[in-house]
């Protein structure tokens, strides 16, 4: 029997805990470091907020942004269902002497989440393994487990930028006959328009589950894409207030160029990264995006 979605993200999770280990390091300007935009916006958030005493982050990998945020004084707890990033995880903990950073190794899915226990709640690089039913649920215990004005911040993989990569993800969203509402969609956020307004923007359909996804270098054939709009119509069914959208990975040529001068989008991108706190305007640019909403 083939395998599902979340078991093929279990296999190839659990054999790759040990290249994951290093990711989110610094490589300084000789590189786009995508975990690091992702740790760096929710650290920005929980510094931003009133208080918070506890966090979760969901699909933790190997802890980096768990003990980053155990280093903030915050009770810090990372979930993960692959027992290789749990166990780098804990080890990384430890050698730090973060006791206030703890580690589960379990499904979100199958985790007894108690009501109302944190101030904030991440998922970084989680939502595109998991199925259209299981981002349902997964919002529902998002609100379930979060206190009053309590911060979700989690990040997907944008499927605005298909319409920029100019590759075959575009020509994918050409003969789905989706090209001209997400192109809609993206002069939307490009104008700038207040947040408030984006919920009653028409999108594209969500992606199927029977869609075929194009080759990422990760090894799981289901990686889904959303657009910000998608996710937050989903946010305010399930009672969350969006506060903010985050580019990640923003690019400033064609992927094409960027193959070949690959040193020459690196600089442009993290110069277009230092004004990503304010500016929604660069997401259909960006490859990935955050989303910080209140619940
Ligand atoms: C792409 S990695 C991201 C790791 C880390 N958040 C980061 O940004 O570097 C996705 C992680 O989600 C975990 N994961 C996927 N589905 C999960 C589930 N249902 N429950 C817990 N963890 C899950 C995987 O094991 C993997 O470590």
């Amino acid at each position: 029997m083939p395998k599902t979605q979340q078991q093929e993200a279990l296999s190839y999770f659990r054999s790759h805990a040990d290249d994951w280990k290093d990711k989110g390091l610094s490589a300084g300007q000789q590189e786009v470091n995508i975990i690091r935009q992702r740790n760096g916006f929710v650290l920005e958030v929980l510094k931003h907020r009133e208080t918070t005493n506890s966090a979760l982050d969901v699909g933790c990998g190997t802890g980096d942004l768990v003990c980053d945020i155990a280093r903030l004084g915050i009770e810090s707890t990372g979930i993960d269902f692959a027992e290789e990033m749990i166990n780098l995880a804990r080890a990384k903990a430890e050698q730090a002497s973060l006791e206030n950073a703890r580690f589960h190794c379990c499904s979100i899915f199958g985790y007894d989440l108690p009501e109302r226990r944190y101030d904030a709640i991440s998922a970084n690089g989680f939502i595109e393994y998991i199925s259209l039913p299981e981002l349902d649920e997964f919002l529902k215990l998002a609100h379930h487990a979060l206190n009053p004005g309590g911060s979700l911040v989690f990040g997907s993989r944008n499927r605005l930028f298909n319409l920029l990569s100019l590759n075959a993800f575009t020509d994918e969203e050409i003969s789905g006959g989706n090209a001209t509402l997400l192109l809609r969609e993206a002069i939307v956020l490009a104008s700038g328009t207040s947040l408030t307004e984006l919920e009653e923007i028409e999108t594209a359909p969500i992606q199927s589950d029977s869609t075929k996804h194009s080759h990422t270098g990760i090894d799981v054939s289901t990686r889904y894409q959303f657009t910000p709009i998608q996710l937050t119509k989903m946010l305010k069914h399930h009672g969350f207030m969006l506060e903010q959208i985050y580019p990640v990975h923003i690019h400033g040529v064609p992927t094409s160029f960027k193959s070949r001068h690959p040193e020459v989008h690196t600089g442009i991108s993290n110069l277009l990264q230092e004004y990503a706190g304010d500016s929604h305007c660069l997401v259909p640019y960006s490859s990935s995006f955050m989303l910080h909403a209140k619940r």
